[in-house]
């Protein structure tokens, strides 16, 4: 065969479609920070105003940034800093990701990076000395008496739920008195709207902010559909994607409990990537289709990766408990038509109440420690059979020698750490309460909170015999348990 032939071969067979489709595939990932934000300007404005003081030396106001996920509120503040970025030394913006930086000395090697041009020893320094090297490099980087740190902490319940912000907010907020000389602002984002920031923080901490708020409104479908367009224009050639295919992808991610541009902007790379792979010019409404799926699951596996093994546990508790209310509603319907029984009205699943899933939770737990006691019994009764021939002949030594060991202890399942236990040997019931796990319904609701702030959950509130709260599942209850439990 000679050399023409084969290369013939490999286009024809390896080629996904003669022409590609993508101009600039990255312009549709999640992280890309786009030229031009649009439709913030009000938002924009309003900040640029507050942060304004800053650039004369002086400390810009403390600003609170809240919006619903994917509003915007981290692109609007990423332009800002370029821009302060490109015409100011005497203020210094440093962004910080709190979701990736939840403890004080990850907050200020962040800021320690920025002011230096490196990261600080990532340990064996204490807290404080890293915020004396913040405070030297911010004094020998003055231009002017005056220099300003500004710094966004995005995603602030993380700290929170961390139980790091106090710590990290007066640091910031007392930086003149500690480094005479030094200012600090901070800009703090967040999209719980149910989260009261007033009542979270630090009461002296929160009334030293004196914080100014700049809400983030959802966006309407035109602008989500004028957002996507403009995306698509840098991403694709002309004609990829057709007037009607905007439509329906804005329609798609309109109809997200959100409104989550970013459901949008990956259900348009994945339909894209689907039409390039079957060698079609253009994106079809089968495209779309089949790659929605795909989207949301992608959005779901992103948002439980995030979260800690604790709110894990949890979210597959909620999703048991609804597969549970599905799957009763199922036989209820059976049993009607074929049984011939009545079991009462058949409507939607009854939604988990709070109360029933703190009690399923403190069950699963239960159930989770005694499983880690059998295990570690079993351990240790197979410790103990491989070592009892060897033990004998040493204990027929040790006899010899006069030499009494003290016995091993025995291998005793540790608590989770977090989970309080009851410190009395023995409950009402008589069973020894050190063996039972629990956890404190506040903590219980600080994990469910954080579950709603991504977006999994819906808190209900509903008026029954009392006031009780309903627990809706954002996504369907089998992919969110199957990713909660790795099992993909
Ligand atoms: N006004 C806009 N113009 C162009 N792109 C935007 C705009 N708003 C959001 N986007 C895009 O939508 C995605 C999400 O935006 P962003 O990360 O700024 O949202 P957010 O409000 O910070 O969300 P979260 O609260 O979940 O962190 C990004 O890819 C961003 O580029
Ligand atoms: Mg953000």
């Amino acid at each position: 065969m000679n050399s023409e032939s084969s290369s013939q071969i490999v286009s024809r067979n390896f080629t996904f479609s003669d022409k590609p489709l993508f101009r600039d595939a990255d312009i549709l990932e999640c992280d890309h920070v786009p030229d031009q934000v649009l439709f913030r300007d009000a938002e924009l404005k309003e900040l640029a105003f507050l942060i304004k003081p800053g650039l004369r030396g002086q400390r810009p106001a403390n600003i609170l940034c809240r919006g619903l996920p994917a509003t915007g509120k981290t692109t609007c503040i990423q332009h800002l800093f370029g821009e302060i970025r490109d015409v100011s030394n005497t203020l210094i913006p440093v962004y910080v990701n709190c979701q990736q930086n939840r403890s004080a000395f990850a907050v200020f090697s962040t800021i320690y990076r920025e002011l230096v041009g490196h990261a600080p020893p990532s340990s064996g320094i204490p807290l404080r000395r890293l915020m004396d090297a913040v405070a030297k490099a911010l004094q020998s980087r003055r231009e002017s008496e005056r220099t300003v740190l500004l710094v966004c902490l995005d995603d602030i319940h993380h700290l929170i739920h961390e139980g790091t912000d106090t710590q990290i907010l007066s640091s910031l907020l007392r930086i003149y008195l500690d480094y005479p000389g030094c200012r600090a602002s901070v800009i703090l984002v967040e999209s719980d709207l149910a989260l009261d920031i007033s009542r979270r923080l630090d009461r002296s901490v929160f009334s030293s902010l004196c914080m100014e708020e700049v809400f983030f409104a959802p966006y309407s479908a035109a602008q989500i559909r004028g957002i996507l367009q403009e995306r698509a224009r840098q991403a694709v050639y002309p004609s990829v994607i057709s007037p009607e295919i905007l439509d329906l992808v804005t329609d798609m991610t309109a109809s997200t409990v959100t409104g989550d541009l970013r459901v949008g902007i990956d259900l348009l790379k994945r339909s894209i990537l689907r039409a390039e792979r079957a060698g079609r010019p253009a994106v079809t409404d089968e495209d779309v289709a089949a790659a929605y799926g795909d989207a949301r699951l992608t959005h779901l596996r992103g948002l439980v990766s995030v979260l800690t093994e604790k709110e894990r546990r949890l979210l597959s508790v909620i999703a048991g408990m609804v597969e549970e209310g599905e799957e009763a509603r199922e036989k209820e319907y059976s049993r009607k038509e074929y049984g011939g029984k009545e079991y009462g009205e058949c409507g939607e699943p009854v939604p988990p109440t709070s109360g029933r899933l703190y009690s399923r939770l403190l069950e699963v737990m239960a159930a989770e420690q005694s499983e880690k006691q059998q295990r570690a019994m079993e351990q240790r009764a197979g410790g103990q059979q491989t070592r009892e021939p060897q033990a004998m002949e040493q204990g027929a030594g040790d006899l010899r020698s006069g030499d009494q060991r003290p016995v091993e202890p025995a291998v005793c399942a540790e608590p989770e750490p977090g989970y309080g236990r009851d410190k009395s040997p023995e409950g009402k019931d008589g069973r020894r309460q050190d063996q039972v796990p629990t956890i404190s319904y506040t903590s219980f609701h600080e994990q469910l909170r954080s579950l709603a702030t991504y977006a999994l959950i819906r808190i209900s509130v509903r008026q029954a015999k009392g006031r009780t709260s309903e627990i809706t599942l954002r996504y369907p209850a089998a992919d969110v348990k199957r990713i909660c439990e790795g099992v993909e």
